[in-house]
């Protein structure tokens, strides 16, 4: 039986506000259908969410599942299912696609898997439906598309969130029948919360919470007879003429303690004590059993489907991939415009003839001082354009990746993806991309416009500054509650990187270095033109800029490391915290 005991929740970090939900304690009755009822804004999702794990209890709280305390939401996985209230599936796969993704995150057997692929899109009704996207579903396939995403784990407990509000009678009908045939031949106990009082009669056990507390729990004759009415169509009316902590002292009164008796009774007995329905003796085990830990598909595989998935994802975004493909190789197009020609070539400043103070010589020198500045200010601009335009990318590259699909992210942790395998695909996948678009900008601008400097060094520190800021911006991702915060901060960040560089206009010089440590650009402008130390371009901006410092690239290189692993390992943690958001 899954039940909890004085569940507090209040607003997130307000503790002296009015709890959301005020010491609840419910307990849902095992094999049955379950309505979870109350007027909207009461608290039933707040509770549902505190059952899970996904909302923050108050000390004292606590929830049970089968007489065992549960201490972690983790223990759940494969227990409790839980369809919200919102549809989580990616748009662009179909019906089937989904299905299986998630069967191959959440089972390793691959001949379960097959089986219950078919099956489950047998008991959902979305068969004939299997090649639809789910971005073309309707309202009641994307309610049925959840409840199989449910069954890909076939949890013995089952959470559905008003996944039969919106939907017409009929369809409503046809998941509330689905629902009952889990309960009754499949031994599953369904937790239904519902807005349609009409349906009540059709549940064995009822919970009403109001005002954040519960105020009844019982059979709907009992309901009846409790708020003496007969058409449950004027529960709220009669709810309403009343203050909650009315509502709550009457029930605390009258049916506390003989429901804290029956709470202990069912968790001892288990499922065979009076008034409950008998466990069905015809289900298969493997079909209502708890996922164990132990056949859930290893982090590697799990990693190796998100992969896969994501690719397919890419792929199919026909937009997104299209604005991808345009800074990829628009960009470097953008930096070689300005030096279609190659660079100039300029002579080295120890070379000036003729040398001296006459009139001849220091014309030579004001005229290579000319040369000089031009050629300098060509070619610190032509790698700066680079830099800047490559940390763009990694904005574009990881801003909404974690925060544009955190819910779903959330939602399969609870069937038992390991936070490790979807962090390492995200690094991987958006480390790739950053990599081809650091090495793609170097060869190219290169190549046009006949950079000199060795090819390795050059093209480590443009894919580091790439990197580098890919992975800051996933941490962004990782930690922001919406992927609109996500993508203005890693904007912002991008937009301090030209004048906090001080390559452009020079820093006051208390700022140099508070600002230099955190600024990507700098440290891919210096190492990529300290690769060119050797050449008369480098001679040409020391002549310019005597004073400039300039890291050389190992330490650019260093610098540039040190701020991907830092944004690794915050989008790392990121990933390994709760963030449920709806
Ligand atoms: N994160 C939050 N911070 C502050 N208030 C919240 C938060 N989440 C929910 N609430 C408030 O708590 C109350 C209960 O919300 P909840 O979503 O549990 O209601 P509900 O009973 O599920 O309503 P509905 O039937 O409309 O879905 C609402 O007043 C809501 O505004
Ligand atoms: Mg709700």
């Amino acid at each position: 039986m899954l039940r909890c005991e004085n569940l507090t929740v209040r607003p997130a970090g307000d503790a002296s506000a009015a709890p959301i939900l005020n010491h609840v304690s419910v307990a849902f009755q095992p094999r049955a259908m379950n309505a979870l009822i109350g007027p909207s804004g009461c608290g039933k999702t707040t509770l549902v969410k505190a059952m899970l794990g996904l909302a923050p209890v108050e000390a004292g709280g606590g929830v049970w599942l089968g007489g065992e305390r549960i201490s972690r939401p983790e223990e759940l996985v494969g227990r409790v299912g839980f369809a919200p209230q919102f549809s989580i599936a990616q748009p662009k796969l179909t019906v089937e696609e989904t299905l299986r993704y998630a069967l191959e995150l959440c089972v390793a057997d691959t001949s379960v898997r097959a089986a219950r692929l078919g099956n489950v899109l047998g008991v959902v009704g979305l068969a004939e439906h299997r090649h639809k996207r789910v971005e073309s579903l309707s309202g009641g396939q994307l309610r049925r598309l959840g409840l199989g995403l449910e069954l890909t784990v076939d949890p013995p407990t089952l959470i559905c969130d008003e996944v039969t509000s919106g939907l017409d009678p009929i369809s409503e009908n046809q998941i509330l029948e689905l629902l009952r045939g889990l309960a009754e031949r499949r031994g599953k106990t369904i937790v239904c919360i519902i807005h349609n009082l009409a349906k009540l009669s059709g549940f064995e056990w009822i919970t009403v919470v109001y005002a954040g507390e519960v105020v009844f729990q019982g059979r709907y004759e009992a309901l009846q007879g409790y708020f003496a009415i007969t058409d449950p169509l004027h529960l709220y009316e009669i709810l309403n003429a009343q203050p909650g902590d009315y509502w709550s002292r009457r029930w605390r009164e009258a049916n506390g303690p003989a429901l804290a008796a029956d709470r202990e009774r069912w968790d001892t007995d288990g499922a065979a004590t009076a008034g409950e329905p008998p466990p069905s003796p015809h289900i298969p085990a493997a079909a209502t059993g708890p996922v164990a830990p132990g056949r859930l598909p290893s982090a590697a595989a799990q990693f190796g489907t998100l992969l896969r998935r994501k690719t397919r994802l890419f792929m199919r975004d026909h937009g997104y991939l299209s604005l991808m493909l345009a800074i990829t190789f628009g960009f470097p197009v953008m930096v070689v415009i300005f030096a279609l020609s190659g660079l100039p070539q300029i002579s080295s400043p120890s070379l000036l003839q003729p040398q001296g103070a006459s009139v001849e010589a220091i014309r030579a020198q004001l005229n290579y001082a000319i040369e000089a500045a031009k050629t300098s200010s060509l070619v610190t601009g032509l790698i700066m354009f680079q830099v800047i335009l490559l940390t763009l990318m990694g904005a574009n590259n990881a801003a909404r990746e974690i925060a544009g699909e955190r819910l779903l992210y959330e939602k399969e942790r609870l069937t038992g993806l390991r936070p490790s395998a979807y962090a390492a695909s995200k690094l991987v996948f958006t480390g790739l991309l950053a990599l081809f678009q650091g090495v793609w900008m170097t060869g190219f601008v290169k190549v046009i416009c006949v950079m000199p400097g060795p090819w390795l060094a050059q093209t480590a520190i443009l894919a580091l500054a790439c990197l580098a800021m890919t992975w800051v911006c996933l941490a962004f991702s990782a930690l922001m509650a919406s992927p609109e915060k996500a993508s203005t901060l890693s904007i912002y960040l991008v937009g301090f990187q030209l004048p906090l560089s001080g390559v452009v206009l020079a820093l006051p010089s208390y700022l140099v270095w508070v600002c230099r440590p955190f600024i990507n650009a700098y440290w891919g402008w210096a190492g990529y033109l300290y690769s060119m130390e050797q050449t008369r371009l480098y001679d040409a901006f020391t002549y310019t800029n005597p004073n400039t410092w300039v890291a050389d690239t190992a330490q650019a290189g260093a610098v540039l490391a040190g701020h991907a692993v830092i944004g690794a390992a915050i989008a790392w943690w990121g990933c390994q915290r709760r963030r449920w958001t709806a």
